[in-house]
């Protein structure tokens, strides 16, 4: 039976200028550059610039992205922003993108799911296409995360960096077999009653200011292994199949200690896991473009590769899907 697909047919990222590595770190809070590297496999991360928003960033993956594809802005019928760090209250950045590009139809929006953003934004944007509705979308992560962050809590400021991700989606004849190339499944979770583990002290509602990021690091750690792991095999068990018939694996860049122990509980293979950590620490929303891109690039991820993507965060959300490249 013939299917629409979202096949991936470009991938872009951008990351700013500024690197702070872990001894800059030390001379901000009381950390050192072995602690932060034993602890989270993290080395440096970048921060946008003054002035540098985030959709600046998103604009810059997401032109990547078409280049890759081979796709004009005229062609984009929809553009979706996975991003917890918005230029504005209002309007949603994703319409800034739009702007930016030059895109002179559809509509744009944002999606927050914090560390999920990616995994969500693409999973409704799988939708859309599948529905029939949209031809060609723009899926982007993208935070400066550093405005959100207190730096002088070192259980914190040391985990994040900015930075940007971006995929075009098209629509494609699939047969609605496994062998399809596209987005074959996703697989989305949210769990609101954890929300004092990992959230931000500020907001329109709350506050007069957007606050700073304050985390229960060991519980989230703890939460993130179990949930991951679960769905990762949610993932592989809708379209029966096993860790052993992926190609790669593409998590959310949080930390290489839970990578491990995800894999471990998970049965997954530490050697088919893409790991960007440690060049750009927990970019949020925009990890998972970033390490999906950096794996194309490099020509470990190529056409026909099967691949998982998870992710885990604030919310709490977390999630999984499952894509032919
Ligand atoms: O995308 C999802 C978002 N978040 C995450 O995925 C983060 C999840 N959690 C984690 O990654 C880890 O829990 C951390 C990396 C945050 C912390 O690692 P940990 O092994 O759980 O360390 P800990 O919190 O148990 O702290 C151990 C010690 C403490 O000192 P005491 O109480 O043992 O004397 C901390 O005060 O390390 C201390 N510590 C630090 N030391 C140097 C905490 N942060 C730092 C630091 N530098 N930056």
């Amino acid at each position: 039976m013939k299917i629409i697909r979202s096949r991936i047919a470009g991938v872009g990222a951008y990351l700013p200028e500024r690197i702070l590595t872990n001894d800059d770190l030390a001379k901000i809070v009381d950390t050192t550059d072995a602690w932060i590297v034993e602890r989270s496999g993290i080395r440096r991360r970048h921060i946008a610039a003054e002035g540098e928003l985030t959709s600046d960033l998103a604009t810059a993956a997401a032109r990547q992205a078409m280049e890759a594809a081979g796709v004009t802005a005229d062609e984009i019928d929809l553009i979706i922003l996975g991003t917890t760090t918005p230029d504005d209250t209002f309007p949603a950045s994703a319409a800034k993108v739009q702007a930016n590009l030059g895109v002179p139809g559809g509509f744009a929006f944002d999606v927050q799911a914090v560390c999920s953003g990616f995994l969500y934004a693409l999973s409704t944007a799988d939708k859309f296409i599948r529905a029939g509705e949209v031809k060609t979308a723009l899926v982007i992560g993208a935070e400066t995360f550093s405005r959100i962050l207190d730096w002088n809590d070192r259980e914190t400021c040391v985990l994040f960096g900015d930075g940007a991700g971006a995929v075009v989606l098209r629509a494609a004849e699939g047969e609605g077999t496994i062998a399809d190339t596209g987005i074959l499944s996703t697989h989305l979770h949210s769990d609101g009653r954890f929300r004092d583990l990992l959230y931000v002290t500020g907001g329109p509602s709350r506050s007069p200011s957007v606050g700073v990021v304050r985390m229960e690091g060991k519980e989230v750690f703890r939460h993130a292994v179990a949930k991951l792991a679960a769905a990762v095999d949610e993932a592989l068990s809708a379209n029966g199949i096993t860790a052993d018939d992926l190609d790669w694996v593409v998590p959310h860049q949080a930390n290489r200690r839970i990578l491990a122990s995800t894999a471990k509980k998970a049965g997954l293979r530490e050697d088919r896991i893409v790991v960007t950590l440690d060049m750009h620490a927990n970019t949020s929303a925009a990890s998972i473009p970033l390490a999906l891109d950096a794996a194309v690039k490099d020509g470990r991820i190529r056409p026909g590769h099967l691949i998982l993507i998870e992710a885990m965060g604030g919310g709490f959300t977390w999630g999984s899907a499952l894509i032919r490249m």
